[in-house]
């Protein structure tokens, strides 16, 4: 087991992919604190063994929230090694019908504030335990991408990749490492508000073989990333898409 006694923080733990991290980081021997703002999706915890897993109820959009969750991994399992700052949400708009209070910020509270906060929160307890942990952040292919009706999206993810390079070399005196995974097409609910603008058949060829990344999948690249094995794999974002970035999608398609 590559993750064993290693003690991890998985936000948006609720969520398609936070659910199978945190599936796939026990597998692998870790304890976890799983982070949701939604209570009842922390329900599906429920039948864990609690030595493994124990949930926190937090907005990751609030630092004081976010701060509270660490001590409460450390409390709870005596350290913290691994931050996986996960939670995101997203909205489709066309840019000029935003009403920014609205199709703004909230994003960017939660996708870039939030994971500065777990960056922040995370960074400062391993440098009060004199340990180096690791940061993984949910990015996305669209951070590097421009695309329709998602611009406060594509610019929080945008802001989560140069996190992630400037805190990994902030924080790199102290051995931790900072990095980011970036899914392209993921089957979890977030991608379901396609389905009700009837773009779900459309979205699911956006990839090269033209099927849906499983968020076991997803969770299989984190595994890798937050053990020893990926010592090497700093300051970047790592793309998980099927080779979404990669390619125009096809005039016939
Ligand atoms: N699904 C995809 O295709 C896809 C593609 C690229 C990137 N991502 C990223 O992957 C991550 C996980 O997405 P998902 O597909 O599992 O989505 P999801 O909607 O299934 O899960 C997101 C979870 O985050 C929680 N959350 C939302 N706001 C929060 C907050 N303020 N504080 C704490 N928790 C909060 C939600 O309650 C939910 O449980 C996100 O960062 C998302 O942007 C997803």
């Amino acid at each position: 087991m590559r993750l064993t006694d290693k003690v991890a923080v998985v936000t948006g733990a609720g969520g398609g992919i936070g659910q199978a991290i945190i599936n796939k980081l026990i597998e692998e021997g870790a304890k976890v604190l799983a982070v949701d703002l939604n209570d009842k999706a922390l329900g599906c915890f429920a039948d864990f063994d609690p030595e493994l897993v124990q949930t926190f109820a937090a907005d990751v959009s609030d630092f004081q929230q976010v701060e509270a969750m660490v001590n409460s991994a450390v409390m709870r399992f005596g350290k913290l090694d691994i931050m996986i700052n996960n939670a995101g949400i997203g909205a489709a708009k066309p840019l000029l019908e935003h009403e920014p209070n609205a199709d703004f910020d909230p994003i960017s509270k939660v996708n870039q504030n939030g994971v500065y906060y777990g960056i922040l929160a995370a960074g400062r307890q391993f440098q009060a335990q004199a340990t180096p942990g690791v940061i993984l952040n949910t990015s996305s292919v669209y951070a590097q991408m421009a695309a329709e009706m998602t611009f406060s999206y594509n610019v929080s993810k945008a802001a989560v990749d140069m996190m992630t390079k400037c805190a990994a070399l902030e924080l790199a005196p102290l051995g931790i490492r900072v990095c980011a995974v970036a899914p392209g097409r993921v089957d979890t609910p977030m991608l379901r508000q396609y389905e009700a603008i009837g773009l779900w058949n459309h979205i699911s060829k956006e990839q090269m073989r033209k099927t849906f990344t499983q968020p076991s999948e997803i969770a299989n690249i984190v595994a890798f990333l937050v053990s020893d094995e990926a010592n090497c794999i700093n300051g970047c974002t790592v793309s998980a898409s099927d080779g979404f970035e990669n390619f125009k999608y096809p005039l016939l398609g």
